[in-house]
């Protein structure tokens, strides 16, 4: 074994569907986790799920059961979307399990042992949404600072741990720790934060006002905050107080990943609560960025969350991670639409990756289906084999250095080295000349390169990865960068490829699919005739009625530059909303003609980035011949009214 790697991820609420949000965060640990295990690290990787608090007991209130009740029906959806995802984490902690719940009464007996907590009279400003404690001078506008809501005012004794006292500490800290908090700029932010005197954290909620968490073991009037409970699951996962040598076998853990919403919590609290009960810090508490929706923040209210299954059945789950990694660079927020997920998924994998793998497979089957050894070097070797080995060498540090998406990267460009390499050699006019000593060399070339390739791959595409080594005649063979690295890579000559389907089959895109209206112009076709009345598929009226029609006002219309088919338009959709859509009508309505009419949109579509422009809806028209009309409604109906 070469070092220990110890990854965890947030533990999620589940008081909430997964999200792509929460996806990306798993996926990114699970990539890190592979990719570790595949250079021989001793590798642990940990997630799970937060279960106590004021959200927590909401949600099972609203459902009217308990909030255990409620905390077991969710987890399921986070469990299962991990084997969806193929998430191969080695434990899964949920905050309700007594092996948490008896650690974290320990650590606060322990502190309050120490003095560490006392008692207090607390007087201030309380978020019930965010379950966190406000003085005056952190409230925006008498609001909460974090959400926006309203706070109540509030004067109870609490508990409070002593975080004030490592302020200092904890700056010099992270000053002389560069890797501690990364990236850098977050680092800066949280030095920024404590530039103000750090406040001690109350952490306890009398249980007359919230009942769900665990019991204070020296006062039952009491339970924990959330957070103090919460942040101890990545020790008490991992043997803290129950299993010395396993505990010392995987803290400090090597990656804490967050988002960067939940910076503070990482970096002031989990730090000084590891100071005062003597843990050694983690080596890196890692904040990533925010998938937008477009350039929108994703939320429940705008309807325009992205659900991961919907994108795994769409393009597949080993693409769907692999356009989170590689689209995201860590540290930043990354833009997300479906447009973008297949074009990627296009260009990277099926014209390059799936490309090159076919050819080869393909001109080796003519040639007798056998990786030949290689033979006369046809001089063009160099850019493609320095491309790969500048890939392979290049993804240890860009793994050290949190640069996934340029490891990933350079291993698309040594494939499109390997595109380049066939179309310079045209091994299929070797083949057709006999030229057999150039033909193997290009053969055993591509197919060596590609087994490399795939070994880099294969933690971000487990699935496609393997297959692309049975493909290769590599079946039930292991090959992992540790081997890359050692040169104990085993020879490709001689192994038999098999005939497959592609491994990325082209998605067709209409790039203005989106933009068009419902009533889609009928393709003149010959063979075409109507479909039979039997064979028009129909719906039920719970189908139908999950497609929301509204009327709107279309107040603002202009050409959309580059597009002579689109026009973009602002629609009014009542209750004082006017959203952007981008509608596929330009050759039958000027800006002028189509301003001030009354329409009919979808208004539930998902949204989506059309050349660039964002569109929320779609409006509906009739076709007919070479004619389009927009549907409308009949008299003087205000924007906003249901259709159904
Ligand atoms: N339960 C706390 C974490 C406690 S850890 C001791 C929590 N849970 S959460 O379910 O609300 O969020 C979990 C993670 O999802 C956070 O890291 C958050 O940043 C991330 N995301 C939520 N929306 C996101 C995006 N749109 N994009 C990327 N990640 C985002 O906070």
């Amino acid at each position: 074994m070469n070092s220990k790697f110890y990854v965890t991820t947030p533990i999620y609420y589940v008081n909430d569907k997964p999200h792509i949000g929460h996806a990306y965060t798993t996926v990114l640990a699970d990539v890190l986790a592979s990719f570790h295990r595949s250079m021989g690290d001793d590798t642990y990787f940990l997630t799970g799920t937060d279960e106590h608090g004021q959200k927590v007991e909401n949600a099972a209130a609203k459902n009217g059961i308990s909030p255990q009740q409620h905390a077991d029906e969710t987890v399921v959806r986070f469990q299962e979307l991990w084997k969806e995802l193929g998430i191969t984490n080695d434990d899964f902690i949920r905050t309700t399990e007594a092996r948490h719940k008896e650690v974290v009464r320990e650590v606060l007996q322990e502190l309050y042992d120490k003095g560490e907590i006392y008692k207090d009279e607390y007087t201030g400003w309380y978020c019930v949404g965010c379950e966190r404690y406000f003085t005056e001078k952190d409230l925006v506008e008498g609001k909460c600072p974090d959400c926006g809501r309203e706070v109540s005012a509030l004067q109870e004794p609490n508990y409070f741990f002593r975080m004030s006292k490592y302020q200092d500490w904890l700056i010099d800290y992270i000053k002389t720790h560069p890797g501690f908090i990364q990236p850098a700029f977050r680092a800066n932010e949280t030095l920024g934060f404590l530039k103000q005197p750090l406040v001690d954290l109350c952490i306890s909620r009398p249980k007359a006002r919230l009942s769900w968490g665990i019991e204070l073991p020296f006062d039952s009037d009491y339970v924990c905050y959330v957070w103090f409970d919460a942040l101890i699951n990545y020790i008490s996962a991992v043997g803290y107080r129950r299993n010395d040598a396993e505990f010392a076998r995987r803290w400090p853990a090597r990656c804490q990943l967050i988002g960067k919403d939940i910076l503070n919590t990482h970096s002031v609290y989990w730090p000084t609560m590891l100071k005062a009960m003597g843990i050694e810090m983690p080596k890196t508490i890692f904040a990533h960025g925010w998938w937008l929706t477009g350039n929108t923040k994703m939320s429940k209210s705008l309807g325009n969350v992205v659900n991961p299954r919907e994108m795994i059945g769409l393009v597949g789950v080993d693409a769907f991670r692999y356009f989170l990694m590689a689209e995201m660079t860590l540290g930043n927020d990354a833009s997300f639409t479906k447009e973008a997920l297949l074009r990627r998924y296009n260009s990277d994998l099926a014209n390059d990756l799936g490309n090159l793998l076919s050819r080869v497979v393909k001109l080796t089957l003519r040639a007798g289906g056998v990786i030949p050894a290689p033979g006369e070097s046809t001089g063009n070797e160099a850019e493609f084999n320095a491309a790969v080995e500048s890939a392979v060498s290049g993804m240890r540090s860009c793994l050290e250095n949190m640069k996934l998406d340029q490891g990933l990267a350079a291993v698309l460009n040594a494939v499109r080295a390997g595109n380049r390499y066939v179309e310079q050699c045209a091994p299929w006019a070797m083949a057709k000349n006999n030229d057999t000593a150039h033909l193997n060399t290009v053969l055993y070339t591509v197919a060596a390169n590609l087994r490399k390739l795939g070994v880099l791959l294969a933690p971000v595409m487990p699935g496609k990865m393997a297959e692309l080594q049975r493909v290769l005649g590599g079946e039930n063979e292991v090959l992992t960068i540790g081997d890359l690295a050692s040169g104990n890579f085993a020879d490709p000559a001689g192994r038999t490829v098999l005939e497959s389907e592609p491994l990325f089959p082209r998605i067709q895109i209409e790039e203005e699919k989106a933009a068009a209206p419902c009533a889609k112009p009928e393709k003149k076709s010959k063979e075409k005739a109507a479909p039979a009345p039997e064979a028009v598929e129909l719906v039920t009226i719970d189908q139908f009625c999950k497609v929301k029609l509204k009327t709107a006002k279309v107040v603002a219309a202009e050409k959309l530059e580059g597009a002579d088919k689109l026009l973009k338009l602002k629609i009014d959709i009542g209750e004082a909303e006017v959203r952007p859509l981008v509608a596929g009508v330009a050759k039958y309505y000027t800006p002028e003609e189509i301003m001030g009419k009354t329409i009919v949109v979808v208004s539930n579509l998902q949204p989506a980035t059309i050349r660039g422009a964002e569109s929320r809806g779609m409006l509906l028209a009739a076709k007919f011949g070479k004619e389009l009309r927009l549907v409308t409604v009949d008299g003087d109906v205000p924007a906003g009214a249901d259709i159904g």
